[in-house]
């Protein structure tokens, strides 16, 4: 139970593995507890490739795998967008449920050990259930790791860093869109209350906005409803749900030529990674006038938090100007999008794919 449904396509792992554009394909059934350790490594053009750690349950080894390829290459979309000097990569550890104790512990170091193995090809940090606790741990058999708890000296949860940068560029959309960016009564409809969207349902909420909230766990939505005065939905019923603005907070692949024509809002916009089942769901969501923000453009808070204060030492107030810098970096996307009558995704992977370009052009 918990896990939300993947909507991976059923392609085998041979044909996964050899479609793929990125560099290295890692796998490994680990040895202490039922699972499967997949790390994809996209890209390492622009430097080591960087990402999160997913543990969740999959209905096939090859779903694990798909959904490791696919989050390493938004990473190599996030990192290059935000111009910092790291490729883009992603661990996956498929479990038949979520590990705690020792079984969890087990896992953690049989990560840090494959890790370890890629000698630095390979960075990992906090992803979908997996936090800077869960770090520490990986730590002990790797130093390539990003968001260790404080007290270990690493830069902590970078949930929080993820939701800032998500209400940032959220407010700059929402300026796009409605002409203000007052969140005063705006319906937002808040999908996945894990580490980071249960924070920007309560930001949001601070600053007057109406939010409403469902999770695939439904307890967990009607919980945090309770606290903080919203309402919650059932997790079926978010196409049902008339509203200003769509924040997809938990798994991909939720926009689809299935689900666009059904959407009720005029603006999508939200952290979860790989809300687009296929690029065409982007040409589908601008055909309907829906204004759909690219989720590794708004996501990045995290990932600027992790490393800009652990490898490039900036600050906190440096942190916090990044932070914000995620709405200016939507505005002038989605303006750009106007002006060139091109998708925001189109906009997206053309600075992608230029910075990639260039740091190749320069390198001897
Ligand atoms: N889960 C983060 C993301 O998807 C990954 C991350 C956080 C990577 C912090 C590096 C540092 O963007």
């Amino acid at each position: 139970m918990g896990a939300p449904v993947l909507n991976g396509s059923d392609r085998s792992l041979e044909e996964l593995v050899d479609s793929w554009d990125g560099e290295a394909t890692v796998m490994r059934r680990a040895r202490s507890t039922d699972a499967l350790i997949t790390i994809g490594v996209h890209s390492t053009a622009l430097g080591p490739a960087a990402g999160g750690c997913r543990m969740r349950t999959y209905r096939s080894s090859a779903a694990a795998v798909e959904d490791a390829h696919r989050l390493a290459t938004a990473m190599t979309s996030k990192l290059a967008v935000c111009g910092l000097p790291f490729g883009g990569g992603k661990a996956v550890l498929a479990v038949p449920s979520i590990p705690e104790g020792d079984a969890r512990r087990d896992l953690l170091l049989e990560l840090g050990e494959l890790v370890e193995s890629l000698g630095g090809l390979y960075i990992t940090a906090p992803d979908m259930n997996t936090s800077d606790v869960d770090m520490d741990v990986v730590a002990e058999r790797t130093s390539h790791v990003f968001c260790r708890t404080a007290e270990s000296g690493g830069c902590g949860n970078p949930a929080p860093a993820t939701a800032a940068g998500v209400e940032a560029g959220l407010r700059a959309a929402i300026a796009h869109v409605f002409g203000s960016d007052d969140l005063d009564g705006r319906r937002v409809l808040v999908q996945g209350v894990g580490a980071v969207g249960e924070r920007l349902a309560r930001r949001l909420t601070d600053d007057g906005a109406d939010v409403v909230v469902c999770d695939i766990d439904e307890q967990r939505a009607d919980h945090l409803a309770r606290r903080i005065g919203v309402r919650a939905i059932p997790a079926a019923a978010w196409l049902d749900e008339e509203c200003d603005v769509f924040a997809p907070c938990a798994a991909g692949g939720i926009l689809d030529e299935g689900t666009i024509p059904r959407l009720r809002c005029r603006l999508v916009a939200g952290a979860a990674n790989n809300q687009l089942r296929e690029r065409a769901d982007a040409d589908r969501l601008a055909a309907r006038g829906i204004t759909w923000v690219p989720d590794y453009v708004l996501n990045s808070g995290g990932v600027l938090k992790g490393v800009g204060m652990e490898l490039l030492h900036w600050p906190p107030e440096e942190v916090a100007n990044r932070l914000q810098q995620v709405g200016e970096d939507v505005a002038s996307l989605l303006r750009r999008a106007d002006t060139e009558g091109q998708t925001p995704l189109a906009v997206a992977e053309t600075l992608a794919s230029d910075r990639i370009d260039a740091a190749r052009a320069t390198r001897v």
